[in-house]
């Protein structure tokens, strides 16, 4: 018993193999149910009882470097076949994924693409911004409740009673850009600003902490309450389709005046009401009006000379109502099954 193990030891140490077919044939030699090692295993029922334990361990050795044998035999071909594959210039190219836009680039570049058509530049500006740009510029009062911590993601404060316009905090909202670019510019201005923002808010399925605008901003002699209307129906024609009806709301914002608010008529019922538009055919989709001659002269801007509109609308809800996606929580936690089923061909 003793020589057949030592024998098989040394056959196996010595094997060395060529293909698949050799690796098979030392596989069933050896290690099958019929194989050599197994039929040693049936025999040890006969050895005496004294050499039992010696010739158990060595029987069980032998099973360990038969097994570890075929193993790095294995591995090796695999290594072997490996690097035919890479000298075979012949070889069909690995196949090359293409990944997929988030769902708020595409109805970014979607909103971005329509401005550019009728001559609107991109501008951006700092997500960490000051009171200054956010705020104080754009004509809020000291007291507005916008400034407020319960709204507003503070950096640094110089006072905790009071804002300056020196503190420096998350941009609550893209009209931060509308300064810097006034600040740097002279009129005609005619500009967009895509980017993210922030505001304190508890997180749900219709709420976030953060999320992207886009914000328009027009600069020039002349320009009126109907260059608004206009711009903003030819707008909405093209992002929710040719028949869509605009309405415009009386509103208030502190850095616009007039304001109003645009609905646009529901992209799901056409208007004839449904739950999306809570049976009122319309859906709220931006803010707008005309620039505030004090932000204009915050931003040395003549308001007697130039008049201008400005609007803001959020990215996520569009993206929502598109896809009919109804948790916004999905558009930040980056789940690649949610991802990949976002095609598009920009
Ligand atoms: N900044 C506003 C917001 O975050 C949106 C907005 C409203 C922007 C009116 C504008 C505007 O430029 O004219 O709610």
């Amino acid at each position: 018993m003793l020589d057949k193990i030592n024998n098989l030891l040394s056959q196996i140490s010595s094997c060395s193999i060529k293909g698949h077919e050799d690796l098979e044939a030392f596989r069933l030699k050896f290690l099958s149910k019929k194989g050599l090692i197994p039929d040693l295993f049936d025999d040890f029922r006969n050895v005496p009882a004294a050499e039992k334990k010696d010739i158990g361990q060595k029987l069980n050795l032998l099973k360990q470097k038969a097994l570890e044998k075929y193993n790095a035999l294995k591995t090796e071909l695999h290594s072997a076949q490996d690097t035919l594959h890479i000298n075979d210039l012949t070889r069909p190219a690995y196949p090359w994924f293409l990944g997929s836009r988030h769902p708020i680039s595409i109805i970014r570049n979607e909103i971005i693409g329509i401005f550019e058509r009728i001559g609107f530049t991109i501008s951006e500006g700092p997500e960490i911004e000051d009171d200054d740009h956010v705020f104080t510029n754009l004509n809020f009062a000291p007291e507005h409740p916008a400034r407020d911590m319960q709204d507003t993601f503070y950096i640094s404060r110089i006072s905790a009673e009071d804002s300056s316009p020196e503190d420096i905090l998350l941009r609550t909202q893209t009209s931060s850009v509308q300064v810097r670019v006034m600040e740097h510019q002279k009129p005609p201005i005619r500009t967009i600003s895509p980017g993210r923002v922030f505001r304190n808010e508890a997180i749900s399925a219709r709420a976030h902490c953060i999320f992207h605008q886009v914000e328009g901003l027009y600069i020039d002699e002349n320009v009126s309450f109907a260059d608004l209307k206009q711009t903003l129906l030819f707008f909405a024609r093209e992002m929710y389709g040719k028949k869509t009806e605009i309405r415009l709301r009386p509103s208030y914002f502190p850095f616009t005046e007039p304001s109003g608010e645009m609905d646009v008529s529901c992209t799901i019922c056409s208007g004839k009401g449904c739950n999306v538009c809570k049976y009122t055919g319309w859906l709220e989709v931006l803010g707008c009006g005309m620039v505030h001659p004090a932000v204009l002269e915050a931003c040395n801007i003549d308001s007697r000379k130039y008049t201008g509109f400005a609007f803001g609308m959020g990215i996520e809800r569009p993206a929502m109502l598109k896809y009919q996606v109804n948790d916004l929580r999905l558009y930040f936690e980056n789940d690649i099954r949610f991802l990949e089923q976002f095609k598009t061909a920009f």
